[in-house]
C-alpha cells in the first residue's frame, strides 16, 4: 500500500516550517493503485465514499439461478416494451421457487473482490426478499406485517455467510456493500455517477419510486470526494497550526455539504411519499422487529450458532453525517442514552474501510481539537457554525422525510434499521440544536457582532431560528406519544 498524497502534503509542511509532527497524529492513508483484490470499499479523495471502480452489474454464467431468479423476483417488472408484467414477488412465489431452483454455490475459491461484492448484493437481496416474503403479502393484504421466514435455506445462507466473511461483513442485507452503494449502473460510461446517468441493478418493487429512492442517496455519496478531500485536508492543516489552509478546507466542507443537501431536497420529487411503504417492507432487518422475527432467523447449513439477528438496511449507515459529527467533535456531545448507543452500533454496520475512516476522522479530531482550534479565530468559528449548520440542515430534512413518508403512513414503532420511530432520529437532530444554542457558538458570534469580517450568517435571527426549531421539535416529540404511545424523553 502506498502512502497517499497527502500524507507527503504534510510532511514537507512541517518541514517547511520546521516543526514535528504530534505525536501519534498521522494523515488518512489509501492505496493509490488498485489490483482485483483491493476491496471495492476504500476511502479515497478520488471516489470519497463509493466503491472505487463501478458495481459488477451482472453475475457471471457460473451463478445463472441466482441471477434469473433475481431478475424474476420483483414485484413488478418492465418489459422491453414498456409495459409492466408481475415478478415472483407479486404472489408470493418467490421463496418456493428459489427453493426449488437455487443449488449451493460454491464461493470458497474467489477472491476477486467486484465479484464477491455483486455476490453479497444479490444473496442479501436473495435473502431479504425470502425472509421478508410473507410479511409484504401480509401487509398488502391487511395492512399487518405478520410473521417473517425463521431460517434461510443452505443454498442462501452457506454462501452467503462464506462471503460475508471474506469481506468483514455481517450476512445480511446492508446500506452501502448491497442495497444502495453497489447497486447503480452509469447509463453513459463516459459520463459521472449524477442522477440522471444512473439506473438500478437490483429491486424489490420495480416502481421508479424505489429507483427514485436508491439513486437520491447514490447521487448525494458522488459528492463524497469532497468530504473527503477536505476533512483530510482540515485535519492535516491544523496538525501544522496552518489556519488559512484550515479555513479554506472549512469553507469547502461548508460548500460541499451545500451540494449535498441540493442533492437531497430532490428525494421529494424522485420518490413518491406515498410509494415508500410499498418496498421498505423488504429493507426491514431481523434486530428489534420482534413482532416479525420473534425468534431470530436460523442460517441453515453453516456453523452460525442459533437465531441470528442483523439492523436491516439503513441510511444510518451512510458515512457522511458520522463523518462530519466525528470532525466537528459533536459525537461525543450526543446524551449519553440508549439512543445514542444505536448510533455507535450503526457504525459497524458497513465496510471495513468506512469504519475504519470513521473512526480515524473521530480520533484524529478529538487529538487535534478541531473545536478548540475553530473557537480560537473569529473566522474558523464561523465556518465551523456553517458546517454544523448543514448538519442541521440535514438532519431537520431528514426528519420531514421520516414525519412524511413514514410516520403519517404508519404505526408500525421500529425503523428498517431497528432504531425507534419516535425517538430517535430527534435525539440527534435536538443535539446538533442543543450545541448551536450554546453559549460559546452562535451566541458569542452574535456579541462579536461588530466585528466587520463577519458575514450576515450568524445573526439573531438565526438564533431565534434555531430557538424556534427546537420549539418545535418539542412538539413532534409530544405528538409521538400520541402516534405510538410510548415515547420516553
Ligand atoms: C424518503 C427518504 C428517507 C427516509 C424515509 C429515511 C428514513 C430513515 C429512518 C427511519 C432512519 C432511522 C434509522 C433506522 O433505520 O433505524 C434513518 C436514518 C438515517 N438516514 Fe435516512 N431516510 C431517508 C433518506 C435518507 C437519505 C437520502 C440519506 C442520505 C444519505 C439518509 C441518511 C440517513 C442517516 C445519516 C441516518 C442517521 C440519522 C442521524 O444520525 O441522526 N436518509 N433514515
Amino acid at each position: 500500500m502506498n502512502f497517499s498524497l497527502a500524507k507527503q502534503a504534510v510532511a514537507s509542511v512541517f518541514h517547511r516550517l520546521g516543526r514535528s509532527q504530534s505525536s501519534s497524529y498521522s494523515t488518512w492513508t489509501y492505496p493509490t493503485t488498485v489490483n482485483s483484490t483491493t476491496p471495492q470499499f476504500i476511502v479515497t479523495p478520488n471516489n470519497g465514499f463509493l466503491p472505487h471502480s463501478d458495481p459488477l452489474e451482472r453475475l457471471p454464467d457460473d451463478f445463472h439461478h441466482l441471477e434469473s431468479l433475481l431478475q424474476k423476483m420483483p414485484l413488478q417488472i418492465k418489459t422491453d416494451s414498456g409495459s409492466y408484467k408481475e415478478g415472483l414477488l407479486s404472489e408470493g412465489n418467490f421463496g418456493e421457487t428459489l427453493v426449488k431452483e437455487l443449488p449451493v454455490y460454491d464461493v470458497a475459491n474467489i477472491t476477486d473482490s467486484a465479484l464477491l461484492m455483486a455476490l453479497f448484493r444479490d444473496y442479501t437481496f436473495a435473502a431479504s426478499a425470502y425472509l421478508l416474503e410473507p410479511c409484504d403479502l401480509g401487509n398488502r393484504i391487511s395492512g399487518n406485517f405478520g410473521i417473517g421466514r425463521d431460517h434461510l435455506p443452505a443454498s442462501i445462507a452457506v454462501p452467503l455467510v462464506k462471503i460475508a466473511n471474506k469481506i468483514g461483513a455481517k450476512p445480511f442485507m446492508e446500506y452501502a456493500q448491497s442495497y444502495a452503494l453497489y447497486n447503480y449502473r452509469r447509463k453513459d460510461k463516459s459520463k459521472p455517477v449524477t442522477y440522471d446517468n444512473l439506473e438500478l441493478i437490483r429491486q424489490f418493487s420495480g416502481l421508479p419510486s424505489e429507483s427514485g429512492f436508491i439513486l437520491v442517496h447514490v447521487d448525494m455519496v458522488a459528492k463524497t470526494k469532497g468530504v473527503v478531500e477536505h476533512v483530510i485536508g482540515s485535519l492535516n492543516a491544523v496538525a501544522v497550526n496552518d489556519r488559512l489552509n484550515f479555513n479554506k478546507h472549512l469553507r469547502e466542507l461548508v460548500t460541499v455539504m451545500k451540494e449535498i443537501n441540493g442533492c437531497m431536497e430532490k428525494m421529494w420529487k424522485r420518490s413518491s411519499p406515498s410509494d415508500y411503504l410499498k418496498f421498505r417492507t423488504f429493507i426491514l432487518g431481523t434486530k428489534n422487529q420482534m413482532s416479525i422475527f420473534p425468534k431470530g432467523v436460523e442460517y441453515r447449513g453453516t456453523d452460525l450458532d442459533g437465531p441470528q439477528f442483523f439492523r436491516g438496511e439503513s441510511g444510518a449507515n451512510d458515512s457522511i453525517i458520522p463523518t462530519i459529527d466525528n470532525f466537528l467533535e459533536l459525537t461525543k456531545k450526543m446524551p449519553k442514552n440508549e439512543m445514542t448507543n444505536i448510533l455507535k452500533d450503526f457504525r459497524s454496520y458497513r465496510p471495513l474501510d468506512h469504519s475504519n475512516w470513521l473512526k480515524w476522522v473521530e480520533d484524529s479530531a478529538s487529538e487535534l481539537g478541531i473545536e478548540k482550534y475553530a473557537k480560537l479565530s473569529t473566522d474558523s468559528l464561523q465556518l465551523y457554525i456553517m458546517l454544523l449548520d448543514e448538519v442541521r440542515d440535514f438532519r431537520t430534512r431528514h426528519w420531514n422525510f421520516a414525519k412524511e413518508y413514514i410516520i403519517k403512513r404508519t404505526a408500525y414503532p421500529t425503523a428498517t434499521g431497528g432504531s425507534p420511530m419516535a425517538s430517535w432520529l430527534p435525539n440527534q437532530l435536538y443535539a446538533v440544536l442543543r450545541m448551536l444554542q450554546d453559549k460559546s457558538l452562535v451566541y458569542r458570534m452574535m456579541m462579536e457582532k461588530e466585528d466587520p469580517k463577519l458575514d450576515e450568517f450568524v445573526t439573531k435571527e438565526y438564533y431565534n431560528k434555531i430557538s424556534d426549531q427546537l420549539q418545535s421539535l418539542r412538539k413532534d416529540m409530544l405528538s409521538m406519544e400520541d402516534i405510538y404511545g410510548r415515547y420516553r424523553k
